[in-house]
């Protein structure tokens, strides 16, 4: 194809303002899919993705358009993830595209998640068409949205086009928008051959699909590639564009965007952001921006049944397969016996990954409060990076690290007290505000990670009615005064339960666990302390009265099947009961203990 009839963009979106409807409808009216086998979201294909309404993986998908001029070119949509956990698959897709769609719902207004995107692709030059959707809401307020976007981007409100991708109103005039806007692609076509991966899927039949955007050259079947982080090389074995259906072709030159497909059986082998070019003729210079993938958050998990840990080991080498930032090694847990302790980019990848881990491989998990990565620098010189607060180190301590992220919320400007007192309280500093219009604020605060993974966004929510929205990006580490808060059950530590918490807050963290431990624990045969410890200071305790637990007492002088089936039903509990020096804990207890409710 002729690169100047070629124009590559996606879609900025908030979840929920519309993102795979406009899709859809850009399908349909190309003609692309019929209208018999349109089926509502074409484009998310996972499971948990339609479940939940969320796009997780981007996928790309080539539109033929025959615009005003009479000329038919060929859009490429390349679909973006929407959450804050995939920011570095959104800066991908980005990169590919000459162009994005700020798709806004016209009844909400922008919110944290899209403006960081928008502020995203600004940075990588990208041509930025304002859409409002969703016009056909009778709560819908166009005029006032358009004044908002036209002072983010700075354009006219007139600029801003209004449709309904559920109606289909409007949505070839984006369409004409998007050909007489953006910009065509360019690239050498007789350089040698480099090509961006901005995602990369594992298949069950036909391995990794690796999905590239060719910047200069081509790529062509039977050819052999490499990857130039790794210099590994592979066959293209097939070679194509998905229209939506995936469908071979001869090759793609510059400023095409299809998948390739090589054998390769792991995704780590075909890493998003990585460059391709041709082993023959290799290019000098790898693209820009290609980052490995870093865990943020980390979780124990654990199977309830222990005889799953090698279903639990095999079902996390599957997920691999299809997602390069899941990490995990074995670890073992004196209250949860063998598990993994697994690295997220987030904590909604963390719940993804959890859910399918249950539903695909029907396992039960527990899994641990999730924490973020500390670094201890001790006295003696040496330096600790602690993914698990159970083997944070012993000794004397210099300076403890954490990770920090700069955050942005936006809100109704009515709630700004209530922001900043939840922000404060998470050992927030905020470093500015701007109003978007006059009753919308965008607030800018640098946060503790460790404050954020839980429950925060919770809180935002319910203290703003569901108003306000928040973003986040890493932000690198600062010295903070931490310590290192154990719970123990007559004097043992449960290591589980130990946690990295700010100085501040850890007698309320230790009041808190005691207290839900003593209420969850049964009475044993002799007493049971629940102490909080920070080192060897004890800083709350609870304790567990004693009990005769004599279950058959309730059947005096009843017959003998009632108490024999009394009997097996304890012999059953017991099972249940995990040891802890000498107490008995039900797996319950663990359960609800770590769950964060
Ligand atoms: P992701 O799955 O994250 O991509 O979300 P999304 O942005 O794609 O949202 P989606 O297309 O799933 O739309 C969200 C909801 O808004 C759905 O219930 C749609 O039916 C509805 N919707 C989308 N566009 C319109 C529109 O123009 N008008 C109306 N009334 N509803 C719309």
């Amino acid at each position: 194809t002729d690169p100047a009839l070629i124009r590559n963009f996606c879609i900025i979106a908030h979840i929920d303002h519309g993102k795979s409807t406009l899709a859809d409808r850009m399908l349909q009216i190309t003609g692309v899919v019929e209208d018999r086998q349109m089926r509502a979201q074409y484009l998310d294909r996972m499971d948990i993705e339609r479940e939940r309404g969320i796009t997780i993986k981007s996928q790309a998908v080539r539109i033929p358009f025959t615009a005003l001029d009479d000329r038919t070119y060929t859009l490429n949509l390349i679909d973006t993830p929407g959450h804050v956990d995939f920011t570095y698959e959104v800066s991908r897709s980005l990169a590919a595209c000459e162009g994005a769609i700020l798709l806004v719902d016209a009844a909400q207004g922008i919110e944290a998640q899209t403006l960081a995107n928008l502020y995203m692709a600004l940075d990588n030059d990208l041509t930025i068409i304002p859409v409002l959707n969703k016009i056909d809401l009778p709560a819908a307020q166009p005029e006032k949205y358009a004044e908002e976007l036209a002072g983010i981007i700075g354009c006219e409100p007139s600029d801003v086009l209004k449709v309904s991708a559920k109606t289909g109103e409007g949505v070839e005039d984006l369409l004409n928008e998007i050909v007489t806007q953006m910009t065509p692609p360019v690239g050498d076509a007789d350089a040698p051959a480099r090509a961006m991966i901005f995602d990369s899927v594992y298949d069950t039949y036909r391995g990794v699909v690796t999905y590239v955007r060719v910047i200069d050259g081509k790529l062509s079947p039977r050819e052999r590639i490499q990857m130039m982080s790794t210099r590994a090389s592979h066959e293209i074995l097939e070679i194509g564009v998905s229209s939506p259906e995936p469908t071979k072709c001869g090759g793609l030159g510059v400023g095409e965007v299809g998948y390739i497909i090589t054998g390769v059986k792991d995704v780590r082998q075909s890493k998003v952001g990585d460059t391709i070019t041709a082993l023959n003729r290799p290019a000098t210079d790898m693209l820009e921006g290609y980052q490995e993938p870093k865990p943020m958050v980390f979780s124990g998990l654990y199977p309830i049944e222990g005889t799953d840990y090698p279903v639990l080991r095999d079902a996390l080498e599957k997920l691999q397969l299809n997602d390069a930032s899941l990490v995990f090694e074995p670890e073992t847990s004196a209250a949860l016996g063998f598990g993994f302790r697994c690295g997220f980019l987030g904590l909604l990848h963390l719940e993804i990954t959890r859910a399918r881990l249950e539903r695909e491989f029907n396992l039960d998990l527990i899994s641990t409060a999730p924490n973020v990565i500390y670094r201890v620098d001790m006295e003696d010189g040496t330096e600790h990076v602690v993914t698990n607060p159970s083997e944070f180190p012993a000794g004397k301590i210099a300076s403890i690290y954490e990770p920090v992220v700069k955050a942005t919320v936006l809100s109704p400007s009515e709630f700004i007290g209530q922001i900043m007192e939840l922000c404060q309280d998470r050992r927030g500093e905020l470093h500015g505000m701007d109003y978007l219009s006059e009753d919308r604020v965008e607030m800018r605060y640098t946060l503790p990670m460790a404050e954020i993974v839980f429950d925060f966004f919770d809180h935002l929510k319910s203290r703003t009615k569901g108003y306000a929205s928040l973003d986040y990006e890493p932000k690198g580490e600062v010295a903070a005064d931490l310590v290192k808060v154990d719970i123990l059950l007559q004097g043992e530590p449960v290591d589980a339960f130990s946690a990295i918490v700010h100085k501040e807050k850890s007698y309320a963290y230790g009041v808190a666990m005691t207290k839900k431990l003593r209420e969850l624990i049964p009475r044993q045969q002799f007493e049971v302390p629940v102490q909080a410890a920070i080192g060897a200071r004890v800083i709350a305790r609870e304790n567990i009265r004693a009990i005769r637990k004599d279950v058959l007492a309730k059947c005096y002088g009843g017959d003998i099947s009632r108490k024999r089936k009394l009997l097996e039903k304890q012999k059953e509990g017991k099972k249940r009961m995990k040891m802890v020096g000498r107490v008995e804990v039900p797996q319950e207890a663990f359960i609800s203990a770590l769950s964060t409710d």
